[in-house]
């Protein structure tokens, strides 16, 4: 389904082109019919046929669909009234009928309506025998009432790949315009592997290819992890879930926290912005802001010792009682909002020792950029903060309160968001950060919002009983390939021996162009292949990826 064709020659003719050697017919769809039989594509692609059929599916806005329904049936009702149609009435009848339901099923959210790309190719190995299977097609198509036209000097328009939007120019009879009964019955499964309607493909089942879905905003947890060595496909996994998530519900919210910056061309091309921390143009985050916790300043302080912990991990006990007063100080002062210059001075009061030294980062040195108010403001409802650039060793500091930054958005602009978090194992090494990430995994569900957790070993969060917490609060994990499986993490998820010794084998996508996954959802173990269609593929692999430029 993945990777372009290399650049073989291409002929294009009046109504067919030749590729190498295959020569391809399309036929696209003047008049769909009323009504097609349960299983109707069976029959119309018979196995021994060699023909094809592509949908491309964009959903319509809500407002746009209900205008098209009541335009349909105020034109049957004008016909009608007119009284013209003679033996056609009971056809209108029955138009303005179906309009009516169809409005009201609209209205109440139980169809949508869609734009649909429907093209039909016969392929064959010379013109003639493609042309005559493309007839025979037709044949089969008008069988079920289907009117069919043959593109003439168009066909390159026709068969050019699909890109994410449907803004590519196309010939007649390419686009219909489809209810979300229409387009399932384009579907030709009939397996009952989908596990849950409303919800996002994640992947074909490597037992019998039939797709599963799965919808994480009807569990009480939204949230999800993906587990997988270098290489395996977590990043690219998530890029599509998101992409899916929002193709479902274009109102999702979301925020990437992407310390390897591979994200930032990728949410560049959707449309977001992007916060480079080490850059600092998009003004400061002020870490202290209290804003993060709604007000709450003794959580704010707790979350303020948490961070500052990630970044000098050396502290000594007394050191970090002296930091912790000094920080509950500033909190209980006033309502004023501290700085880290106001938290230098607590301390220095406190401690002629070597924490004064420590806290000057944040005058004199490398982080003296957070020392003020925050001033970064960001309305878009797409944003990644891209932590490229900052000193490995202070990755955990910054994490840290970019997610208490993302929490208090969460908090402000409650509604579906979801929240990626790569290289997640960044969080794991310490007991405060690691807590921290636990506590907001079961917080952000009130909400509205779930977690995407992408990192390589399930081992690091297993190893503490906060991490255990998080991973229990995941509805969905996913484990691409896994270089060993341990005992703990065979036991924590309920791995089986073959399961156990099948990870380490799994496929990884640059062998096969998709990644072999098992997915344990709820008691469901479920070996999935993660495959995207060939615009997803497109539009991910020119996206993602380290080194993007800086915004010019
Ligand atoms: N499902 C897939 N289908 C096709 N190609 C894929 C798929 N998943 C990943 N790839 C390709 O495989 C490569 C590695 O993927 P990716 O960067 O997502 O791995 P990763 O698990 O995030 O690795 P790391 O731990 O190093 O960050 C990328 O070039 C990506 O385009
Ligand atoms: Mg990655």
């Amino acid at each position: 389904m993945t990777g372009g064709s290399a650049s073989r020659p291409l002929v294009e003719g009046t109504t067919w082109m030749r590729i190498g050697r295959r020569y391809l017919a399309p036929l696209l769809v003047r008049q769909m019919p009323g009504e097609v039989p349960f299983g109707f594509l069976g029959r119309v692609l018979p196995v021994h046929a060699d023909v094809e059929l592509r949908l491309e599916a964009h959903r319509l806005p809500h407002a746009r669909a209900l205008e098209l329904v009541h335009g349909a049936r105020a034109v049957a009702e004008a016909e009608l009234s007119a009284g013209g149609a003679g033996s056609a009435t009971p056809e209108l009848e029955a138009e303005r009928s179906n309009a009516e339901t169809l409005g009201r099923e609209v209205a109440q959210r139980q169809q949508e309506l869609w734009r649909v790309g429907v093209c039909f190719t016969a392929n064959g190995s010379s013109r003639p025998r493609v042309e005559a299977e493309r007839l025979r097609l037709a044949e089969r198509l008008s069988e079920f009432g289907f009117r069919t036209r043959v593109p003439r000097y168009e066909v390159r328009d026709a068969l050019a790949a699909c890109g994410l939007s449907g803004g590519e120019a196309r010939p007649a009879g390419y686009w219909q315009v489809l209810s979300t009964d229409g387009l399932a019955a384009f579907f030709p499964f009939v397996d009952e592997t989908v596990l849950e309607p409303a919800g996002i493909l994640v992947g074909l089942s490597l037992a019998n290819a039939s797709p599963v879905f799965l919808d994480r905003w009807s569990h009480a947890s939204h949230s999800w992890g993906i587990f997988g060595t270098t290489g395996a496909g977590k990043s690219f996994a998530s890029a599509l879930t998101i992409l899916r998530t929002r193709w479902m519900r274009p109102e999702t919210e979301l925020v990437v926290i992407d310390p390897l910056g591979e994200y930032t061309r990728f949410v560049r091309a959707l449309g977001g912005e992007v916060v480079r921390l080490a850059d600092g143009d998009r003004g400061r985050l002020n870490p202290l802001d209290p804003v993060t916790t709604g007000g709450d300043r003794r959580e704010k302080a707790a979350r303020v010792g948490t961070m500052l912990r990630a970044l000098f991990p050396s502290l000594k006990d007394e050191e970090s009682a002296i930091l912790d007063a000094s920080i509950s100080r500033l909190y209980e002062r006033d309502g004023t909002t501290p700085t880290f210059d106001a938290l230098a001075d607590e301390v220095a009061r406190r401690d002629p020792g070597r924490l004064p030294s420590l806290l000057e980062v944040f005058r004199s040195g490398s982080l003296r950029a957070l020392n003020g108010p925050t001033t970064v403001r960001i309305e878009a409802s797409t944003v990644s903060v891209d932590l490229t650039g900052v000193p490995d060793d202070q990755l955990p500091f910054h994490l840290t309160y970019v997610l208490d930054w993302a929490y208090g958005r969460l908090r402000s602009r409650p509604g579906p968001t979801l929240v990626v978090l790569d290289e997640a194992h960044l969080l794991a090494r310490q007991e405060g950060t690691a807590e921290f990430l636990d506590r907001l995994v079961r917080h952000m569900r009130h909400f509205g919002a779930g977690l995407l957790l992408a990192t390589q070993n399930p081992d690091d969060f297993l190893a503490r009983a906060s991490g255990r917490s998080l991973l229990r609060n995941l509805y969905a994990t996913a484990f691409l390939r896994l270089p060993e499986v341990s005992a703990e993490t065979r036991a924590f998820f309920g791995l089986g021996g073959a399961e156990a010794e099948w990870l380490p084998k799994a496929r990884l996508p640059r062998e096969s162009g998709y990644s072999e996954s098992l997915w344990r959802v709820g008691e469901w173990h479920l070996p999935l292949a993660i495959v995207a269609s060939t615009p997803e593929f497109e539009f991910l692999t020119s996206t993602l990826g380290g080194s993007a430029p800086a915004e010019g």
